[in-house]
């Protein structure tokens, strides 16, 4: 604490949900620390875009250097840690396993470790994440339900998870994870399906590209929430008298065609699906243009075929609800994405 003011320290300070929680707790009246990696290819541009940059003081961080991890946190003390900081796509994880595991499992524990050596008053926050449910063993999946990792994303992130229960149990470090479904957001990278689909479609709406939008699996289904909505539910966890593990979920699912569909409506599409599998396309039947078209080098060695998530618990004890459903949340991010497209900034 500071002139009475909260510290928060976010990694991943770059990335979506970095600049929506950064947002959310300055307008709490945090301080707000953004630990971000030098070199990293990540610009300011989604901070600058929420109009915070200047709010925030930017650190260098480094998740797989320990020595870096302990001095930061031994100089600021920081009230909350929310680790935000990952490889979080889950399709280079089968190209990069090993760096996936040491970012995702073993950053972790660094974290940890320093928390409990150095600061340990600091909450700490764990992005967990519904990929660690993987080939589900139970419908809809709750904080109670086995996991079954399918890739080696899945797999690191649990070895976290089950860190952060560990080492609260074991030194009362007040560590919480958040089981995150799916969640998108305008400020979603475009390798990730929703913000691929939205800004693909809005170069072709506006004109700006006739190529049609190449995606894998069009039947793999996901419960996909707004990233602005679930960054609350973080910072609930940190506020409540007891660490815990939470499910933040919407409670519906779509498959990748929905979410497809959905989103062409907004650039007056009359899509029709047609052929099977790596055959199939899609046209919009108005030009007679090919929109979609499956492409193979987009299928996963192992594939989470559908994820829905009970979010009851965060509802009960942390009186928390998403907000923002699939039809909205679909027209937010293909609305936004056109009028990037229209201005030029559709980066
Ligand atoms: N990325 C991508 N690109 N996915 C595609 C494509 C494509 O061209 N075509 C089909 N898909 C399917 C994938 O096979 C997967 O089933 C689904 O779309 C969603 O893929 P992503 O949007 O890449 O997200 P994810 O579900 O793998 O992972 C996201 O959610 C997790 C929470 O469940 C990431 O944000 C993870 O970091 C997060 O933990």
């Amino acid at each position: 604490m500071t002139n009475g003011k909260k510290i928060a320290m976010i990694s991943g300070i770059t990335g979506q949900d970095g600049g929506y929680l950064a947002k959310f707790l300055l307008e709490k009246d945090y301080r707000v620390l953004g630990l971000y990696r030098r070199g990293a290819t990540d610009t300011f541009a989604k901070l600058k875009e929420h109009g915070i940059l200047e709010k925030i003081e930017l650190l260098d961080f480094e998740l797989l250097e320990f020595s870096n991890i302990c001095r930061l946190l031994r100089k600021h003390q920081p009230d909350e840690f929310y680790n935000l900081a990952a490889q979080s796509f889950v399709a280079a994880s089968w190209e990069e396993p090993v760096y996936t595991a040491q970012a995702d499992g073993m950053g972790v524990l660094y974290i940890l470790e320093a928390i409990r050596e150095f600061s340990p008053k600091t909450r700490f926050y764990q992005a967990s994440t519904s990929e660690m449910f993987g080939k589900v063993q139970e419908v809809p999946q709750t904080e109670k339900t086995p996991f079954y990792p399918r890739s080696p994303y899945g797999v690191s992130k649990l070895m976290a998870h089950w860190m952060c229960v560990n080492y609260s149990e074991s030194f009362n470090v007040f560590a919480c994870s958040g089981i995150l479904f799916n969640h998108e957001s305008p400020m979603r990278g475009k390798e990730f399906v929703t913000r691929k689909i939205t800004a693909h479609f809005a170069e072709i709406y506006t004109g700006k590209t006739n190529e049609p939008l190449e995606l894998g699996n069009l039947n793999a289904k996901r419960d996909w929430g707004f990233s602005g909505d679930y960054v609350e539910m973080m910072w609930k966890m940190l506020q409540h008298d007891k660490p815990d593990t939470y499910v933040i979920s919407t409670g519906e699912t779509h498959s990748i065609r929905e979410f497809v569909e959905e989103a062409g409506k907004h650039c007056d599409f009359d899509l029709q699906w047609e052929g099977s599998e790596e055959n199939e396309i899609g046209i919009d039947k108005k030009t007679g243009k090919t929109v979609v078209r499956v492409n193979p080098k987009f299928y996963r060695p192992a594939e989470v075929e559908m994820l829905i998530g009970n979010p009851e618990k965060a509802r009960k004890i942390l009186n928390w609800n998403a907000k923002v459903d699939f039809k909205s949340l679909c027209r937010m991010m293909i609305l936004a994405d056109i009028e990037r497209a229209k201005k030029g900034i559709l980066v």
